[in-house]
């Protein structure tokens, strides 16, 4: 048996042998995924998503079956378990609850941020290309909109950014997604920290780590213990991600008491569900469900290597759920063509035309595009 063939076995016997595996597996998948607790990672009229960076094998089994269970709590209102997460979150993180706020999604604390924070011909810092959501968010408030290349490595380019700062001589925002979508690099931690501690209260810094947890690199940390010390830094997460809950839609932000109380004045009430809380609260400890989605993540950036090589595109190092990677050709054609083979690739990210941002399915799932890329190639369109 092969080194795939091994882990898949190895990681089926094992999770066969729990109670709520072998009840899912009465749902058993045509690909053999036993365990998955979702369908494959296909839209309802049968596409494959591989473009907006969910996590393929859906939610664990013990959030699942904690969803079901709070399906009878469905007629009352959240309140007391969004209470006991955020209790949970705020002793995980070693902070005190007013620490901690939820969001329907990560996305929802990014626009209460962008909300309060806006002022007439204040400074939103972003790089190029980031993340689209905090730009979007900017869009109604006066805010002056600067956007700097990331630099050669991909990073943030914190130096040109703190010279906005700087040139502009007054309050700030920054936005540093780390790692940073669509190019799923990391900006060094250290030198988030050195700018953080050097900066005055009133650049406020805005760090997005939705995609925290899949980073394993030396010199990447969360932002995190800023965030009792100053009233400048905001944390966001999310459960979409790693714990595959993007449609339950929980995320959460890590403040300052002050700077929580601040943006929650921008919140709407009971934006997060009874579902999605138990979903998180069964989810957050779960040490086999992320490591089995690590696992799965590697094995399928694995195989989107191996077949960029074998075609020499070129790609950037990734640190999360997708791969930025070369195409030759048109971006859109490219797109329209794996769209033609059932296959949802991914989008635009202007400056960057000349590549793509693949998001990674399970290692089948990377198999089939794998063999459609193969086919571009020998019909000489990539
Ligand atoms: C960098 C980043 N931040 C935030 C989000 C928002 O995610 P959610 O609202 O599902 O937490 C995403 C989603 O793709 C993302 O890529």
């Amino acid at each position: 048996m092969d080194r795939r063939g091994f882990l898949k076995a190895g990681t089926f016997a094992g999770i066969a042998s729990t109670g709520a595996a072998s009840r899912l597996s009465a749902a058993a998948s045509p690909s053999g995924l036993e365990w998955l607790s979702s369908r494959p990672n296909l839209r309802a009229d049968g596409t494959l998503r591989l473009s907006a960076n969910e996590n393929p094998l859906g939610i664990s089994p013990g959030a699942r079956e904690a969803v079901i269970e709070a399906i009878t709590d469905a007629n009352r209102y959240p309140g007391f378990r969004q209470k006991e997460l955020i209790s949970r979150l705020a002793a995980r993180y070693d902070l005190r609850p007013e620490n901690v706020y939820l969001g329907a999604g990560s996305t929802e604390i990014l626009q209460m941020a962008v909300q309060a924070l806006a002022a007439s011909g204040r400074p939103l810092i972003v790089a190029e290309p980031t993340f689209e959501d905090v730009p979007g968010y900017r869009r109604p408030f006066p805010y002056r909109f600067v956007t700097v290349p990331l630099d050669f490595r991909y990073a943030h380019d914190l130096e040109r950014m703190r010279d906005e700062v700087e040139k502009s001589n007054r309050p700030s925002v920054v936005y540093i997604c780390n790692p940073n979508n669509p190019t799923g690099s990391i900006t060094p931690s250290a030198e988030v920290d050195a700018w953080i501690h050097d900066a005055p209260e009133s650049v406020f810094f805005i760090i997005d780590e939705a995609y925290y947890e899949l980073v394993d690199d030396a010199s990447y940390w969360s932002a995190l213990g800023w965030v009792d010390r100053r009233r400048n830094v905001l944390v966001t997460r999310t459960f979409s991600k790693i714990f595959g809950m993007a449609g339950l839609r929980i995320g959460y932000g890590l403040a300052h008491e002050d700077t929580v109380a601040r943006f929650k004045e921008f919140q709407s009430n009971n934006s997060t569900t009874q579902l999605s809380a138990a979903a998180a609260l069964a989810s957050l400890d779960d040490e086999e469900f992320v490591a089995r989605s690590l696992e799965s993540n590697r094995a399928a950036r694995a195989v989107v290597h191996q077949t960029l090589d074998e075609l020499r595109l070129g790609y950037l190092p990734s640190h999360t759920n997708f791969i930025m990677h070369e195409i030759q050709g048109d971006l859109r054609d490219y797109i329209a063509r794996f769209r033609e083979q059932g296959i949802s690739v991914g989008r635009p990210f202007p400056p960057m035309l000349g590549y793509n941002r693949l998001s990674l399915g399970t290692e089948d799932e990377m198999e089939r595009w794998a063999e459609t890329i193969r086919s571009f190639r020998a019909r000489g369109w990539t």
